[in-house]
């Protein structure tokens, strides 16, 4: 049986003086306690009190090299050692958006930013300046970060007037009132809106595949259909590969399921665990931030380290034809196919939905899952258990059942994690 008594001392200690005990609301959901750890090499983790993980969270998903992946760390050095922030112009930003424009698909130029929700509040800020229009239609369950302007309750509550809820106390009431909620995968609702109210939609803001509520495809068609609405009504098409950026393959989930945005947004990945994001799109669209008309600001924008990290990171995923990437597939596949075997023999009813190395893992009493109203039917509470005993066995997941793998990850970990889960199912 793990000890977790230090991790437990620490995050009562840590509650007298950080807000909420962690650094990010969704860390608390960990159970039995939110962990803290000491080291973490390739695929795993060592907690305080020296417990071992093969890890799954990896940093919420920008670990695609693992963790400490010595190639990377050896690049952030070199560059650290002559400045590590200038606030001025270096010869990684013109290297690094090079490199975006060479191979993400609807990528002319390039912005920078630090986070996920800053790429997506630039690309909303972008859209509507080049449309001169306002509302922004964006979908149920899926996730564009959390500022007042795109954060909406989850699960979304969708009615008829397709009004936006705030996600938490103390967003702007006005915030959300330009944004339009609409079901996902509906090619004739979104058509109804978009005849209703394109006038007025700056942009359609969509993840590629809905990594945030159960992996869930896009339906043959529908990225289609989004292109060719937004096109009509002079409306912008933002793809938020946020999560799927530099993860699926090196031009994203655009090149994956071969779709062309006017605006892409990318995050986690692209540096492989430093702060780093970007939007990526039509040149005249990039172009109000040359011309002055949309202002892109943030003193940490271009950090030294956060660049050089991505020009590493984007180095070691293109090199050898993009054999990373067959490598993720193959040992994504391999623990998926062993999950689902495990999961089988177990007579645990279950639903597996993966996109490359993301994948998510549902229980379920369906056949299937591909609707988010399928999602929201998932016995979260059991994951939650399972997620729970897995990590007394030594594996760690997220509560939620989204899962990422790392190059690190070996097919002997694959079956070190199956082992390890089989003494977890036994113990629920
Ligand atoms: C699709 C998507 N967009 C935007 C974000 C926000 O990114 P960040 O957490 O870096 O602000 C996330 C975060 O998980 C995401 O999954």
């Amino acid at each position: 049986m793990r000890s977790l008594e230090k991790s437990e001392q620490l995050f009562r200690l840590s509650q007298q003086t950080l807000a909420g005990g962690v650094s990010s609301t969704l860390r608390n959901v960990m159970k039995p306690v939110p962990l803290y750890l000491e080291k973490a090499k390739g695929s795993r983790v060592w907690d305080v009190d020296l417990n071992e993980y093969l890890d799954y969270v990896m940093g919420y998903g920008p670990l695609i090299l693992g963790h400490s992946d010595p190639e990377l760390l050896e690049e952030v050095q070199k560059a650290t050692l002559d400045g590590q922030q200038f606030g001025m112009q270096h010869w990684a930003e013109i290297e690094l958006s090079r490199m975006i424009v060479d191979q993400v698909p609807c990528a002319e130029k390039v912005a920078f930013s630090g986070s996920g929700t800053e790429a997506v509040m630039l690309a909303v800020r972008l859209a509507r300046a080049f449309t001169g229009k306002q509302k922004i239609i964006r979908f149920e369950g899926h996730y564009h970060g959390w500022y007042d302007g795109i954060f909406t309750s989850f699960p979304d509550t969708i009615d008829e007037d397709l009004s936006a809820y705030a996600g938490t106390q103390g967003q702007s009431e006005n915030a959300l009132k330009d944004i339009l909620v609409v079901p996902w995968n509906d090619s004739k609702k979104l058509e109804a809106v978009m005849v209703e109210h394109g006038h007025e939609v700056a942009a359609i803001i969509t993840e590629p595949v809905l990594c945030n509520a159960g992996c869930i495809y896009p339906v043959e068609g529908y990225m289609e259909c989004i292109r060719r609405l937004t096109s009509e009504y002079g409306s912008l098409f933002i793809l938020d590969e946020v999560i799927t950026g530099c993860r699926v393959a090196s031009g994203g989930a655009q090149e994956w399921l071969g779709i062309m945005p006017d605006l892409t947004t990318m995050g986690k990945a692209i540096a492989g665990g430093y702060s780093l994001s970007l939007v990526a799109g039509r040149r005249e669209v990039m172009d109000l931030i040359s011309e002055g008309r949309v202002a892109h600001l943030g003193t940490l924008n271009g950090n030294k380290v956060a660049l050089s990290a991505g020009v590493a990171t984007l180095n070691i995923i293109n090199r050898n034809n993009g054999e990373l990437f067959k490598r993720l597939e193959r040992v994504s596949e391999a623990l998926v196919e062993g999950l689902r075997v495990l999961l089988a023999a177990k007579e645990i009813p279950h639903v597996i939905n993966r996109i490359g190395s993301v994948f998510h893992l549902m229980f379920t009493e369906l056949k299937e899952v591909v609707h988010y109203s399928q999602f929201m039917a998932r016995d979260a509470v059991k994951y939650s258990a399972f997620a729970e005993a897995a990590l007394m066995e030594g594996v760690l997941l997220r509560p939620s059942g989204l899962w990422y793998v790392s190059a690190a990850h070996s097919m002997e970990d694959v079956q070190i994690t199956l082992q390890r889960l089989e003494s977890a199912i036994d113990r629920l």
